[in-house]
C-alpha cells in the first residue's frame, strides 16, 4: 500500500482554487466563504475511484493507478497567508499553481512559486477560467483536448498565442514548461492544464495528471513514513455534538490510533490527553464545511483528514502541531512550545491587542498590521476577555490610537463588553481579515477626528459681546447681566476685556431662559454670570466685550483650525490680538 500524496493548491486571491476543489467535490464551498475568500488551510480527499470516473480518463492512463487518492489542502490566496501557504507547501508533496488565464502571474503567483521552489515541491499549472477566453464555447465536464478541438480557429490560435505567453513568463522565472500533453519529460517541465473551475473542463485531465505524475514520480516517498508516530496541524477546535470539543487535524505523516497519546499546543502550553475517538470526514467534502456525517475508525494513516476526540481539547489552538507520542512528551511540549511562542506574545509595550481564532490568523494580521506599521502589543488566540479590555484601557492612556483591541473571528464575552462600555474601549470585530484593517483604519481616522474636535474645544473661542441694556440682574459678586453675541461663541470659563483690552472677568456661567448652558453662539442673548465686575462701573449697559486669547490659542485657532471657523471669527481673532498688543496678526 502507498499513501495518498498530498496536493496543496496555490496561488494568488480569486484564481480559484476553492472553486477548482469545489468542482472536483461537486461542493460549494467558495460561496458560502466569508468575504468570498479562503482564510484557513481546508483539507478533502480524493478517492480513487472518483478520479478514474471522468469521461476522460481511458487515453490518458496507461498505468493502474495504486495510489488510493489524492489528498487537497487548500490554503488561502490572499497576501496575508504567507504562513498558511508556507504551511500548506511545506506538508504538500505535489502542488497545483492555480493561474487566472485572464490576469496572469500576481504577486501571490511569484510567492507560491518561491515557496514551491524552497521545498523543492513538483508541480503542475492550473490555466484557470478559460471559460473566460473571447469567444470560447464551453463544454461542460468535457476534456480541454476534446473542448479545444471544437472551438473556432480564431479562439484555438487565440489560445495558443496566451499559452505561450504562460510558457515564456516560467521560462523567465527558470521553469521549463509545456502544455500538459505536449510535455516530453515530466522531470523537467512543468505541465501546464488548461481549465475552467466553473464548466469542469480540463478537470479531469488536472486530476489524472496529478495521480499519474505522483504514483510515477513520488512513489518512494509515499511508501516511506506510513507506520511512524502521527504527525499533523489543528485545522479547527469544534465542538461536535456528544463529543464536546474535537480537533480537525491533517495527518501529513505516519499513523494515529484510537488510545494514543498526543501531544498539541493549548493556550495553556502544551498539553498532553488520550484519543478517544478517531472520526473520518466521507470522501469528496471540505473537512471544514463538510456535507455528512463522519465515520468512526480505529487507525488513520496519513495523509488524511481526521477529526480527534480527547479530553482537554478546549483550549487547542487551531495552527498548533499535534504529535502521537509513545516516549518522553517533555521533549515534544518544549518543540510545540517553541513553535507557538515564535507567533503568541504579550510584549507589554503601547500597541494594540490582537484576538484571533488561530495561529494562521495571528500571523497573518500581524503581517498586515506590521506593513502598517500599527504595533502589537498582545497576539493571542481565544475569546476577548476582561483582562484584555483593563489592558487596552491602559494603551489607550499612552497612546489613544492603540488603545483597542482586534478580535478576528473569536468571541467577546460579556464581562469583556460590559468592561469595555465601563472604560470607553473600543472591541473591534471582524471575520474578514481585509476589513478589519480597513475597519481599524477607519477608527483611527475617527479618533484623530474626535482628538481634533476636542483640542479646538478646549481653546478659548473668539467672541465680540455687547451688553444689554436694562438687563443687570444683580450688580456683583456675582454679577449677572444679559449679552448678545455677535460675532463668535464664548463659554463658561472664557476670560472678558472691553475695548480698551482692559480684562473685565471671567465668565462663570451662561443662562438661556433660566437654564445653564455650555456655550452660546452668535446672534444669542443670553444672561452670562461673572465674579469680578460690578455693574455700572467695570462693565456697563451697551460695552462691547471680547473674549481674551492667548497667543498659543491664537496660534492654533488660525493655523490649525481655521477651517472650522467663520471669515468673521478668523477676523475677529485678529482684531483680539491687535487689542493685546501684537502688532502683526496673521489672518489670512
Ligand atoms: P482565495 O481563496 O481567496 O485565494 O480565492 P480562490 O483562489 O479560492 O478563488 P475562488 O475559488 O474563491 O474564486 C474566485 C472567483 O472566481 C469566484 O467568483 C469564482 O466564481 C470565480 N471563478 C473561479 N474559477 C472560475 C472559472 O473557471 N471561470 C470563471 N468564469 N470564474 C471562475
Ligand atoms: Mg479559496
Amino acid at each position: 500500500m502507498i499513501r495518498q500524496p498530498i496536493v496543496v493548491v496555490m496561488g494568488h486571491i480569486d484564481h480559484g482554487k476553492t472553486s477548482l476543489l469545489d468542482k472536483i467535490r461537486k461542493t460549494s464551498v467558495a460561496k458560502r466563504e466569508k468575504g468570498g475568500i479562503t482564510q484557513h488551510i481546508g483539507a478533502s480527499e480524493v478517492p480513487v475511484d472518483a478520479i478514474t470516473k471522468t469521461a476522460t480518463i481511458a487515453s490518458l492512463m496507461k498505468t493502474k493507478l495504486e495510489i488510493p487518492g489524492l489528498l487537497f489542502i487548500d490554503t488561502p490566496g490572499h497576501e496575508a497567508f504567507t504562513n498558511l501557504r508556507r504551511r500548506g507547501g511545506s506538508i504538500s508533496d505535489m502542488a497545483v499553481l492555480v493561474v487566472d488565464i485572464m490576469k496572469g502571474f500576481e504577486p501571490q503567483t511569484l510567492e507560491a512559486l518561491e515557496i514551491l521552489k524552497e521545498y523543492k515541491t513538483p508541480f503542475v499549472v492550473a490555466l484557470n477560467k478559460i471559460d473566460l477566453l473571447q469567444g470560447w464555447v464551453p463544454h461542460p465536464d468535457s476534456a480541454f483536448l476534446s473542448s479545444l478541438s471544437s472551438q473556432s480557429p480564431a479562439v484555438q490560435e487565440e489560445f495558443e498565442k496566451v499559452l505561450y505567453r504562460f510558457v515564456g513568463r516560467l521560462s523567465e522565472l527558470g521553469f521549463q514548461s509545456e502544455r500538459f500533453d505536449r510535455v516530453s519529460d515530466f522531470t523537467k517541465q512543468v505541465a501546464i492544464i488548461p481549465i475552467s473551475a466553473k464548466t469542469g473542463e480540463g478537470v479531469g485531465e488536472l486530476l489524472i495528471l496529478l495521480a499519474g505524475l505522483s504514483q510515477k514520480y513520488l512513489k518512494e516517498r509515499l511508501h516511506v513514513k506510513v507506520r511512524g508516530e502521527g504527525k499533523g496541524s489543528i485545522l479547527e477546535v469544534k465542538d461536535e455534538v456528544g463529543l464536546g470539543k474535537t480537533i480537525d487535524v491533517i495527518l501529513y505523516d505516519g499513523v494515529i490510533r484510537k488510545g494514543d497519546c498526543i501531544v498539541f499546543g493549548s493556550v495553556n502550553g502544551a498539553k498532553a490527553t488520550k484519543v478517544r475517538a478517531l472520526l473520518k470526514p466521507k470522501p469528496l467534502d471540505e473537512m471544514r464545511d463538510p456535507r455528512q456525517r463522519f465515520m468512526n475508525v480505529e487507525e488513520v494513516h496519513a495523509a488524511a483528514g481526521v477529526k480527534i476526540a480527547a479530553p482537554g481539547l478546549e483550549d487547542a489552538i487551531a495552527g498548533s502541531p499535534v504529535f502521537v507520542v509513545s516516549g518522553s512528551e517533555e521533549r515534544v511540549k518544549k518543540e510545540i512550545e517553541k513553535e507557538i511562542n515564535a507567533v503568541l506574545f504579550d510584549k507589554k509595550i503601547a500597541g494594540v491587542i490582537l484576538k484571533a481564532d488561530t495561529l494562521g490568523s495571528v500571523e497573518a494580521i500581524i503581517k498586515l498590521l506590521a506593513d502598517e506599521k500599527v504595533p502589537v502589543s498582545r497576539a493571542d488566540i481565544g475569546a476577548v476577555v476582561k483582562k484584555d479590555v483593563i489592558d487596552a484601557s491602559g494603551i489607550r492612556n499612552q497612546n489613544r490610537y492603540y488603545g483597542v483591541i482586534l478580535a478576528f473571528n473569536t468571541e467577546v464575552l460579556e464581562e469583556a463588553k460590559e468592561e469595555a462600555g465601563k472604560l470607553g474601549v473600543t472591541i473591534i470585530c471582524e471575520g474578514i481579515i481585509y476589513s478589519l484593517l480597513e475597519k481599524y483604519k477607519k477608527w483611527v481616522e475617527e479618533e484623530r477626528e474626535r482628538e481634533r474636535l476636542e483640542m479646538f474645544s478646549s481653546l478659548v473661542p473668539p467672541a465680540k459681546l455687547r451688553v444689554l441694556p436694562g438687563c443687570c440682574f444683580r450688580a456683583s459678586k456675582p454679577a449677572i447681566f444679559g449679552v448678545e453675541v455677535i460675532t463668535g461663541r464664548i463659554k463658561p470659563g472664557c476670560e472678558l476685556m472691553n475695548e480698551n483690552a482692559v480684562i473685565v472677568g471671567k465668565i462663570k456661567s451662561i443662562q438661556k431662559e433660566k437654564e445653564s448652558i455650555h456655550e452660546a453662539g452668535e446672534g444669542m442673548q443670553v444672561a452670562i454670570a461673572t465674579d469680578e465686575p460690578t455693574f455700572g462701573r467695570q462693565v456697563n449697559e451697551g460695552d462691547v466685550l471680547f473674549t481674551v486669547i492667548p497667543k498659543a490659542d491664537a496660534k492654533l485657532l488660525l493655523e490649525k483650525y481655521r477651517e472650522l471657523l467663520s471669515d468673521a471669527e478668523v477676523e475677529l481673532v485678529g482684531e483680539i490680538r491687535r487689542m493685546l498688543g501684537d502688532v502683526f496678526v496673521k489672518t489670512r
